[in-house]
């Protein structure tokens, strides 16, 4: 580390800006950049939130300037000299319950990290138009705004009833498969509920990151003079600072925290240093003026040139460009099964690389305490386990794990994302060092080139039918491009062998998959987990099928489709809950039929997605139920602990309403708290397990207290545990389960014949037990406006010269705004699932699986064209 002794003086005799906000005179520094900053980082108002500034991409940090609404971080601050700002803050107190209760009574939102913004634009288009407002008028001014949680369908609701003047009383449910509110629906709505960029702590610096310029160079050296010498700046750390160990990661150990001189970067993510001051427009200002040098090498971008004898190793410090190869053999012999087939198809398939877009940035913050021998460590992570983050931390400072607490601040969205850390080391790193509290937020271009991605996926197909179209014969060879570091890219491939041939029944199955090391962005879990990549592929096929036999796409997929007691494709024999593959389907026939019967173009699809690890894991979930003591005539509160993430999804609520119905309490009375404190967690926040592991635990706890007569401040505890599945391809049994639950799809588009113009989307979902079915509702929702963004217009694509993002903005990612987004009718259908609490099987993992191939075969119908790439149509 090299240290300031005396930090320069940073407030001096600064120009300032006069202004108005929420009714009260304020003057700020002129130096912010825009508006934005100066509310959140000299005012501490947090109500608009930042998801992109300065870029104005994302609506999210919406206000009112003289009675205008606007995005805050595009506006320059000598504009706003003299003016009247109007946060949501300053909204009347009347009026900000009539929309939180909207929101939370129409489930219009998960993560709530848009909404705040949303409601200010609502409110501006309501103020002026008042109950004449409508759905498809409001639509267009949600333009300048981003939800990737929703789908937009509840936030229009909410907003429509509010501007009819509908009375909305939402409450928490007290039972599972009751549709009330989400926890926390009104402060997430109003901007009250802190995210981690909205904590403050005295005394508090602020840090930034360097990251590489070259995708794959020698670090020959590192010179932080300019940035120690630049205003507000009281440390730069490297590599050499780290006390620990250099290297963490979810599976392999092999990402490094920041490269050392001597080292070598593997991807444009990569961080050099970490440049701490005291406000965070100097740390960035600073970060920019690490000097660093590179001897730079050429970047291995293309997967299938790093598979060759002849490549070099993409990564640093490893010894193969293979991460991992997924295989296995069932039934009959594939060449000649497929070779007696009446009709075949070979095709191959190529799914692009998707970025997550949640909204909410990454951010931590760490809090040390005591001195330096005692030193211990208070993280705010908002990642999705909390407990790979405290071990990695502590290994990374060498320190034992009980010197850190990680605490979990509900995130602004994460859909896979936030598996992996991405700044939370550094961020401890410096706090350790300082004996200071320290924030480090990402900006939107870092936050891109950060976080793992969906993996582009390169699929090769062979599959065959008799002549009825009962399926024989399925090859399959994946190369899917991972990136630098593992991630769980392993998994992801392993995932996509393991659903490549869908939910139906194969006489003989060979398949394959690769993950490849590259030096292009890391990619790693991603809502669909190779899923949707692979079922892309496998739906496609099956069209090409019914063609061929002259049946129609429902039909073939009738006359296959898995059903309990039989094999699946790893060998796997199917329980009862595989009835809901075929209830999707007959569910979903009077649609289908209805909308052929009005010479609509119709494409549909079928997917089926697990929860949980599985693969031989052995998954535990454990709770806390604890009973407080009253405080003067209120009654006592009652604390449930577990171990799982909330990024929008609505875990927290489901432990809600299970602790509510099994103690049979008022869910007013809980408070839902994640940290380390005690031992619940079992690692990530991922494969839709979250809403059944922690129902299982929750519940077991529940019984717990009940058992032991509820007294104040014990701890309950209770567990649930998976531990009956088996790995992928393991010739020693034979059939393998390799996951304990899945669920299932099927989805209907509907095109108009002349156009192409997408007008519906029917969802039928097989969810087990839908919890809370109103926002079961909204992840399908969400999952079908992603998965149309993932079919039509999304993707993320790398500079192949250099392994760099091509595109750095929001807007360049292709994700469909409001208008863009057909109606969406959601049908819930629950087929229980044995073993499983309350016969949940999840519902977010599935939601796109069956979105992209029902796209390519509407289009089909419109043009005659198969579609075998995505995304289909390219943003205009
Ligand atoms: S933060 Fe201002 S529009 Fe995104
Ligand atoms: S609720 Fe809109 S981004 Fe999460």
């Amino acid at each position: 580390m090299t240290e300031l002794a005396d930090a320069p003086a940073t407030d001096g005799v600064e120009e300032r800006v006069a202004f108005e906000v929420n009714g009260t005179s304020v003057s700020v520094r002129r130096s912010h950049p825009h508006l934005l900053a100066a509310l959140r980082e000299e005012l501490d108002i947090t109500s608009p939130k930042d998801g992109c500034s300065p870029s104005g991409q994302c609506g999210c940090c919406t206000v009112f300037v003289d009675g205008k609404a606007i995005v805050a971080c595009q506006c320059d601050m000598d504009k706003v000299e003299g003016t009247s700002v109007v946060t949501l803050e300053g909204v009347d107190e009347a009026e900000r319950r009539i929309f939180a209760d909207a929101f939370a009574a129409c489930g219009g939102l998960q993560c709530g990290f848009c909404i705040p913004g949303i409601v200010m634009r609502a409110k501006a288009q309501i103020d002026k138009k008042g109950s004449s407002l409508t759905r498809e008028k409001m639509a267009p001014h949600l333009g300048a705004h981003l939800c990737r949680c929703t789908g937009y369908v509840k936030i229009l609701d909410a907003i429509e009833a509010v501007a009819l003047g509908e009375v909305c009383s939402p409450a928490l449910s007290a039972e599972v498969g009751g549709g009330g509110a989400k926890y926390e629906a009104a402060p997430l709505t109003l901007g009250d509920r802190g995210y981690i960029d909205d904590i403050r702590v005295p005394g508090m610096l602020h840090a930034a990151l360097h990251l590489t310029d070259h995708a794959r160079a020698d670090i020959t050296a590192i010179d932080a003079t300019a940035a120690l010498a630049a205003p507000g700046v009281e440390a730069v750390f490297t590599a050499d600072d780290l006390p620990g160990e250099l290297r963490v990661g979810l599976i392999h150990k092999d990402w490094p925290v920041m490269i050392p001189v001597g080292g070598r970067t593997s991807y444009a993510g990569d961080v050099i240093a970490v440049v701490v001051a005291d406000t965070r427009d100097h740390a960035r200002a600073a970060a920019g003026l690490v000097d660093v040098t590179y001897e730079v090498h050429p970047p291995n971008t293309d997967a299938r040139v790093a598979l060759s004898d002849t490549a070099p190793l993409s990564v640093w410090g490893t010894d193969s460009n293979v991460l991992s190869t997924s295989a296995y053999k069932r039934g009959d012999d594939f060449e000649s099964t497929f070779a007696a087939s009446a009709f075949t198809v070979h095709e191959v398939f190529q799914t692009q690389r998707i970025e997550h877009a949640f909204l909410e940035p990454e951010s931590t913050v760490v809090i040390p305490s005591g001195d330096d021998g005692a030193r211990t460590l208070h993280v705010y992570s908002g990642g999705q386990g909390v407990w790979d983050d405290r071990n990695d931390i502590a290994a990374v400072l060498d320190i034992d794990q009980g010197r850190v607490t990680v605490e979990l601040v509900s995130n602004g969205g994460a859909f896979g994302g936030k598996e992996d850390m991405s700044n939370q080391a550094q961020t401890s790193l410096a706090a350790w060092k300082l004996g200071r509290p320290v924030k480090c937020t990402l900006s939107r271009e870092e936050s891109l080139r950060m976080h793992p991605k969906r993996h582009p996926i390169e699929f090769e197909y062979w599959a065959g039918c008799d002549a009825d179209g009962r399926l024989t014969a399925l090859k399959v060879r994946g190369i899917g491009d991972s990136g630098a570091y593992a991630s769980v890219g392993m998994k992801v491939l392993e995932r996509a062998a393991g659903h490549a041939c869908g939910p139906y029944r194969w006489q003989a199955l060979d398949i394959e998959t690769i993950a490849v090391r590259t030096n292009n962005l890391v990619c790693g879990a991603f809502r669909g987990f190779g899923a949707n990549q692979a079922q892309f592929a496998m739906e496609g096929v099956l069209d090409r099928l019914a063609e061929q036999v002259r049946i129609s796409g429902w039909d073939i997929r009738k006359r296959n489709v898995i059903r309990p007691a039989e094999e699946w494709g790893p060998g796997q024999i199917m329980d009862d809950g595989a009835g809901g593959a075929e209830a999707c389907l007959d569910q979903i026939k009077a649609s289908y039929d209805a909308a052929i019967a009005s010479g609509k173009a119709v494409g549909l699809g079928l997917g089926l997605k697990n929860s949980g690890l599985g693969n031989g894991f052995r998954e535990v979930s454990k709770a806390v139920v604890r009973f407080l003591a009253p405080v003067d005539d209120a009654p006592g509160r009652i604390e449930v602990r577990h171990g799982w993430t909330e990024m929008g999804q609505g875990v927290h609520t489901v432990a809600v309403q299970v602790a509510a119905q099994e103690l049979g309490i008022d869910p007013d009375r809980l408070d839902v708290i994640v940290d380390t404190t005690r031992e619940l967690g079992f690692g990530q926040t991922t494969g839709s397990r979250g809403t059944l592991m922690v129902a299982g635990s929750v519940s077991d706890a529940s019984a717990a207290a009940l058992a032991g007569g509820c007294e104040i401040d014990v701890d309950y505890e209770g567990e649930y545990v998976v531990d009956w599945t088996q790995k992928l391809g393991d010739s020693s049994v034979t059939h393998p389960m390799i996951h304990s639950v899945f669920s299932y799809a099927a989805q209907l588009v509907i095109a108009d014949p002349e156009t192409g113009d997408i007008e519906k989307v029917v969802a039928v979902h097989d969810v087990g037990r839908a919890v809370n079915p109103t926002l079961v509702e909204g992840q399908v929702e969400g999952s079908v406006h992603m998965g149309l963004g993932y079919s039509l217009t999304e993707q993320f694509p790398t500079d192949p010269e250099t392994g760099f993002p091509i595109n750095m903005t929001l807007r360049s990612l292709g994700i469909l705004r409001a208008k863009d987004v057909p109606e969406i009718e959601v049908q819930l259908v629950e087929v229980p699932q044995p073993r499983s609490p309350f016969g949940i099987k999840g519902v977010g993992e599935i939601g796109l699986v069956p979105t992209a191939p029902a796209v390519a075969a509407a289009l089909r119908a419109v043009d005659g064209e198969w579609r075998s790439t995505l995304p289909m149509r390219r943003p205009t």
